[in-house]
């Protein structure tokens, strides 16, 4: 036998998560903000991580953080664990969370990364597809939270990559049924305005997942994890001592202390957004969906590879989810700039109509 034999068959199973590298093109396929830091807060955040101790280990645990963005949150410190990006956070719970069997109940489609982390860390994965608004199938969900005991079940809200939010008596249906946790990821709600953190309150069983990636940090990897103290103090035992690096911890600090600026990108992102979805309602063969998200979701009545290749030889690109029979020929791109809106919007034309002709 070889070592290489060795792997978990899951893990051979799966095609990992793929990131494509394209330099130079318009990067509209990893729902990242647009805009990058600019003069003069680009130098003071530069200046600040310059008094960073590169000879130090960063502070373990980020205590001042955690305590700075408890107060943005609204609950106490003990309630907030910060992650590596929140799909570290993502991993700390499927390797710690474990019912009769250990297992994840994830809706799809859904973000990807549920499901890959899932089976690497050896749960059993549980997909139930959405219905046809793309919103929670509830009997569908109740059965399989019967038959499959999973003590995880992912929602994203707004969800990724269809840009809807799922009902909220749908959610709080889900909730009240399994005997499981459920992590409400709102990796996205800022675009939408709405947030289900006050649940927290009213549900022992759920716990709340964020990020900065969405907001104009995507580099810097920082991803929260809100939920009670006793199950932060579980969690906070799986979580490697200095997950979160200084520069990270700096650049947290940075976004709180400037959180209008990024605010002014969001309101910026959500007008930009419903342009994008009217211009893609006006090419032929495009069916956009409507979004809560900085990203929108569409169908094609063309092949949406050739679609997706033909967009990049363009300079373009952006997410192709042609993933039949739940998506066939669906697409999703990043809300961004205006001109990189309207680059997008002439490339999609373009390839369109040689593809319609
Ligand atoms: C729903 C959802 N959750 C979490 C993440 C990952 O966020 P992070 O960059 O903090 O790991 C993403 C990234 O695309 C996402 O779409």
């Amino acid at each position: 036998m070889k070592i290489i034999d060795l792997v978990e068959k899951g893990i051979w199973k799966q095609s990992g998560y793929v990131a494509p590298e394209f330099m130079g093109a318009v990067k509209m396929d990893a729902n990242e903000n647009p805009f990058s830091i600019q003069e003069p807060l680009r130098k003071k955040l530069l200046e600040e991580m310059g008094r960073v101790a590169f000879n130090r280990y960063p502070a373990a645990g980020a205590p001042e953080l955690r305590e700075r963005f408890a107060k943005y949150y609204g609950v106490k410190k003990d309630m907030i664990m910060l992650g590596n990006g929140s799909d570290e956070l993502i991993q700390i719970l499927c390797l710690a969370l474990k019912g009769k069997i250990k297992g994840v109940l994830v809706p799809v489609p859904t973000f990807s990364m549920y499901k890959i982390i899932a089976i690497n860390t050896g749960n059993k994965v549980v997909e139930v597809p959405l219905d046809k608004k793309f919103d929670l199938d509830v009997d569908a969900i109740l059965d399989r939270i019967k038959s499959d005991f999973p003590a995880l079940i992912f929602l994203s809200y707004p969800n990724s990559p269809t840009g809807n939010l799922f009902n909220r008596n749908r959610i709080e249906a889900v909730i009240k049924k399994t005997p499981g946790l459920v992590v409400i990821d709102e990796a996205y709600a800022s675009f939408s305005g709405r947030t289900l953190l006050p649940l927290l309150k009213k549900y022992d069983n759920v716990i709340f997942l964020n990020t900065l990636s969405k907001l104009g940090m995507a580099s810097m990897r920082l991803g929260f994890l809100i939920g009670s103290r006793d199950i932060i103090a579980q969690l906070d035992k799986v979580r490697l001592p200095y997950n979160v690096n200084s520069l990270s911890q700096t650049a947290a600090g940075f976004f709180l202390d400037y959180q209008d600026e990024f605010s002014l990108q969001v309101d910026e992102i959500v007008a930009r957004r419903e342009e994008l979805y009217l211009g893609l309602k006006g090419i032929a063969g495009i069916r956009p969906y409507p979004s809560k998200a900085n990203f929108i979701f569409f169908s094609c009545s063309f092949d949406s590879n050739r679609i997706y290749n033909s967009l990049v030889a363009e300079g373009v690109i952006v997410k192709n989810l042609n993933m039949p029979p739940l998506m066939s020929n669906c697409m999703r791109v990043t809300v961004g700039s205006k001109d990189e809106n309207e680059a997008f919007l002439k490339a999609l034309k373009k390839v369109t109509e040689k593809q319609g002709a």
